[in-house]
């Protein structure tokens, strides 16, 4: 008779313990560690008695040198031996052979050793001396086989239970970059869509963007922060869809009337924005990109600390941006005299560690920006197209 995994079943052995069918496995091979030789082969001859291969070691030190040999799928040890004891034998194949079965063999009168060797990881003991009729051996054999095998079972279950979840943990994580890819496409076409309704700042929010990246960078400690630095350095003027072509691309200087209207960008932008988890912190620079350290700046005239971090970071990277760019009415100017400009104004317009940090980048590092996001910018005119009719989907009244 056998099961499904092609182990005989010894219907015997089953009605002598009494307990739920054991399967009789076949081609075991076994290993006897006894210093005893007379013991040794009486369990020897057992063991072939109900047909399984068996090797013999005189002590524990000869057993490991077999293990290491030989394929062995059981242990058989007695547990009084000279150098390595059985306990000390248990404790090594445990960790070399994790999967082995092993048995020990007590004497009538120390059971509670047999046990305490349960306890420390052994599958069943045997009692000395060994009963003539084999089937109390074999059905330990078996008992502790089935277990291991159950054990084994259980144990590829969970392997397989990990690779499934690792896998799967896999894909999530790829759905969510698909996620984000997506965020940060529509985010890239936004700020290229705010530049071209200010045609006269080309390339403004990306460089800005950049700028305030590299600061956050040198300041340190800004991390976690970075994220929402970014993105609220991208998208500082988005308010800007919503304000009339009439005043936005207006050549002269502003009246106070529409200098309101212009100023309202921000706030307008901020409304837009904080509706959106995942861009909620960068909507705050979005509302304090116009403030001042010396209150001198909008919508709420905040001073110092009051003002987000990242808006004070994005402040000098702001203006460090309009001085050295082209405008409509003046060439760009070096970058000595925006360096001069945010120098002065450390500690008064600008955060004066921010300024500090800024100051002390060399300005190789900003001209590699700025011929980066140059490349980048023959791009987006490219897709200047697109981009505009996206940008009329946005804009109010148009
Ligand atoms: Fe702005």
């Amino acid at each position: 008779m056998s099961t499904k995994s092609g182990e005989a079943v010894n219907p015997v052995s089953n009605r002598k313990s009494g307990a739920s069918p054991l399967p009789q496995f076949s081609d075991v091979r076994v290993l006897v560690v006894d210093d005893e030789a007379p013991a040794r082969n009486v369990l020897a001859l057992v063991l072939a008695q109900i047909g399984h291969r068996c090797e013999k070691a005189a002590n524990g030190e000869e057993a490991l040198r077999i293990l290491e040999a030989m394929q062995t799928d059981v242990v058989i040890s007695d547990l009084q031996m000279p150098g390595i004891s059985g306990m000390e034998l248990l404790a090594k194949v445990r960790q070399l052979y994790p999967h082995l079965v092993f048995l020990v063999v007590t004497g009538t009168d120390d059971i509670q050793v047999g046990i305490r060797a349960m306890q420390e990881g052994a599958d069943d003991y045997l009692v000395k001396p060994f009963q003539v009729d084999a089937s109390v051996v074999s059905t330990s054999l078996a008992r502790a086989l089935h277990k291991k095998r159950l054990e084994q079972e259980v144990e590829n279950y969970r392997h397989h239970l990990e690779e499934m979840v690792a896998e799967q943990t896999q894909q999530l994580r790829e759905a969510l970059r698909e996620v984000e890819r997506s965020y940060e496409h529509t985010l890239e076409a936004l700020g290229v869509a705010i530049d071209l309704r200010d045609s006269s700042t080309a390339g403004h929010s990306r460089r800005v963007f950049l700028y305030s990246i590299e600061i956050g960078k040198a300041m340190g400690g800004l991390e976690h922060e970075l994220k929402n630095i970014a993105m609220g350095a991208w998208l500082h003027d988005i308010g800007k869809l919503a304000i009339p072509d009439a005043i936005l691309l207006k050549p002269g200087s502003l009246t106070d009337e529409e200098r309101q209207v212009m100023q309202r960008h921000v706030q307008i932008g901020y409304d837009l924005v904080k509706g959106i988890p995942f861009l909620s912190n960068a909507a705050e620079i979005i509302l304090g990109h116009h403030e001042r350290c010396d209150g001198s700046g909008y919508p709420r005239g905040l001073k110092a600390e009051e003002i987000p971090g990242g808006a004070r970071i994005f402040a000098v990277a702001d203006t460090f941006d309009a001085m050295t760019s082209d405008r409509p009415y003046r060439r760009a100017l070096p970058f000595a005299a925006s360096r001069e400009v945010i120098e002065r104004g450390a500690g008064k317009q600008y955060d004066a560690h921010v300024a500090r940090v800024f100051l002390s980048t060399p300005d190789e590092t900003w001209q590699e920006i700025r011929r980066e996001t140059a490349a980048i910018q023959v791009f987006s005119v490219a897709a200047a197209d697109d981009i505009q009719a996206l940008s009329r989907l946005v804009k109010p009244g148009s």
